[in-house]
Order: C-alpha cells, then structure tokens, then sequence
C-alpha cells in the first residue's frame, strides 16, 4: 500500500523457486510457489499471459506463464539469458526468492478454439509460449480434436522441454514433429531436417476447422505465414504472442506501444490479421 492507502501496481510479490532445469546451455526453466500460501491459493491467470519477474538488486524482466493455469501446484518460467536480468536469474537457486507482478495481458481464446483441430507451429525458445496451451488442451483433451505440434530448433542441443517432447511425442492423440536446421542434427537423431517453414510445407496440413497457434523469431514467423497463405489458412485464425520491450506491463509507461496498441493489455496474444493492422516497422 502506498500513503494514501492504495495498492502499489509496481510492487512485486516474493515468489520462491522451487526448481530449475537447464533446458539448453543457454535456456533454464524456473518452477516457483508464492512464499505466502494464501497467494498460491488465489492466484489464478489465462493461457498466455505474462509476468514481470524481479531479480532483486538487477531489475525486471517479462515471461510468459509457460504452464497451464490447470497445473495449480507451482507454476513456470522458462528464460533465455540475454543480458543483465537473464544473466542474474541463470544464477538463482532454487530456494531462493524473486518478485513476480502478474498475471498481465491478454489471452489466447481457447474456448472459441473448442472442437477445432489445433496446429502448434513454433521455434527455438518460443516453445514455452506455445506450451501453455498445448498443455491447456491437453488437460481438456475431449474439447478439442487432431493436436499437431510442430517444432524447431537451430540444434538438437537448442530444442527446449526434450523431456516434454518425448512425452507428447508418446501420446497416441498427438502428431509431434521436430526438426532441426541442416547442420545442427546429430548421428543418432530422428526428427526432421530443415527450416520451420519448409517442414511445414512438406507436413501440408489442413485448414479445414484448423486454429494455428505461431510462435517464434520474426524470420520463421514471416515465412510460415506465406506458407500458410499458399495452403489456404485465414490470417484471422492464426495466433501469435508478440515480445515487444515493456517495463511497467499494465498500459502505463508506453515503452511497448505499436501505433495505437499496448502490447501489454491489448495484447500481447494477436490474430495475424490483427498485426497485419499495425504498423508493421514497430513490431
Ligand atoms: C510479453 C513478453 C513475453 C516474453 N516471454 C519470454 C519468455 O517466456 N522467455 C524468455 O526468455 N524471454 C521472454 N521475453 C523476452 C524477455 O523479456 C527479455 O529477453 C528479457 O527481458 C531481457 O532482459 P535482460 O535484462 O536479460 O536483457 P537486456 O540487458 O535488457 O537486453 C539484452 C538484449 O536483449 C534484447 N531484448 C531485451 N528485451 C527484449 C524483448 N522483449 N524482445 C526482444 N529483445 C529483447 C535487448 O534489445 C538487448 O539486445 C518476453 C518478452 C515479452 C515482452
Ligand atoms: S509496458 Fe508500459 S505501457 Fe505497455
């Protein structure tokens, strides 16, 4: 509370990590708990939304919640380390405490994608994103139908969640497809080779009752789309989640600003029509 008996929308409640796994050399994944019990009972939030996480005495970054608000025992984060925060947080241990200001921004509606198929197409460290409603619509698996997950890594060392791979991979009511760049495959590996988009290409899927969820680098993103326009796709049936700079998270400082829209509370979940819309040298 601030002077005048408030709530401070910048103050951070502690979260305490509670593991850590190194996804790749660069990547790590934070599962944590609020250190108040109480806030772990009410916290609640939507497939794809975010998180403004502090590493105290560094600063604040932002993350996707990368799980599905199914999972109520811990939630996650899963980070690259980039620069000054990432580097700090590839430091933390679990047991130690970080703030967290959440949940913010907006959804991926997946209620409307009730009884549609669902094509996950993602790369490098965008799987986490994509994850959370992977795993949403895996934890109500009879509201929707086939579930194909397509996803890329420069190398076999750079595919994140390997663990969670071989699980979908497993599940008879999921088509899993990997790959990797020309170059980055291993002896033993048994996925594709080759760019993202041309995976896509040769998997033709179809976009009949089909929602795409597309998360990934901007190149990868720019080619699946013309892709998916070659096989028929509606830009207004296509999802992706925008990483556009913020700071303060919740409309306010206008560091994440694209024309006329926040990313941070308009988005950052848009339809590819939706950013078609936007000033495209801001994204
Ligand atoms: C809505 C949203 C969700 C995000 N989700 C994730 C996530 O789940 N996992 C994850 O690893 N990262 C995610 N990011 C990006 C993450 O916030 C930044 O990588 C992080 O804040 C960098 O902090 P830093 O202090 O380590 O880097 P800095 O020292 O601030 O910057 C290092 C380098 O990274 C670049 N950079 C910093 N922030 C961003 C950004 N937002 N987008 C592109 N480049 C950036 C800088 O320009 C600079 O080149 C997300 C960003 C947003 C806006
Ligand atoms: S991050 Fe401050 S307005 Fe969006």
């Amino acid at each position: 509370m601030n002077s005048n008996g408030n709530q401070n929308i910048y103050q951070p409640k502690l979260i305490r990590v509670i593991d850590k796994i190194q996804e790749t050399p660069d990547v790590f994944t934070f599962k944590w708990r609020f250190v108040d019990e109480k806030e772990n009972e009410a916290f609640d939030f939507k497939v794809g939304q975010f998180g403004e996480f502090t590493v105290f005495g560094e600063g604040e970054s932002t993350f996707d919640i990368c799980n599905s608000p199914t999972q109520k025992e811990y939630n996650e984060f899963c980070c690259r380390v980039v620069g000054k925060v990432t580097k700090a947080l590839s430091k933390v241990e679990p047991g130690e405490t970080l703030g967290f200001r959440g949940p913010y921004g907006g959804s991926f509606p997946v209620d409307k994608y009730k009884g549609s198929n669902m094509l996950f197409i993602s790369g490098g460290i965008a799987l986490p994103p994509v994850r959370c409603v992977i795993d949403y619509c895996l934890a109500k698996r009879s509201d929707y139908a086939g579930l194909t997950i397509l996803y890329g890594a420069r190398t076999v060392d750079d595919l994140v969640y390997k663990y969670m791979l071989k699980d979908w991979g497993s599940r008879p009511d999921v088509k899993l497809v990997t790959t990797v760049d020309p170059g980055g495959e291993t002896p033993d590996w048994k996925g594709e080779v080759g760019f993202v988009p041309a995976i896509l290409e040769k998997m033709n899927p179809s976009r009949e009752n089909t929602y795409v969820v597309l998360i990934g680098p901007p190149i990868m993103i720019k080619i699946s789309m013309q892709v998916l326009g070659k096989l028929g796709f509606d830009p207004g049936r296509i999802y992706t989640s925008l990483e556009n700079k913020m700071k303060c998270g919740v409309g306010k400082c206008g560091r994440c600003n694209v024309g006329n829209v926040y990313v941070c509370k308009d988005g950052p979940v848009f339809t590819y029509s939706e950013i078609l819309a936007l000033p495209q040298e801001d994204i």
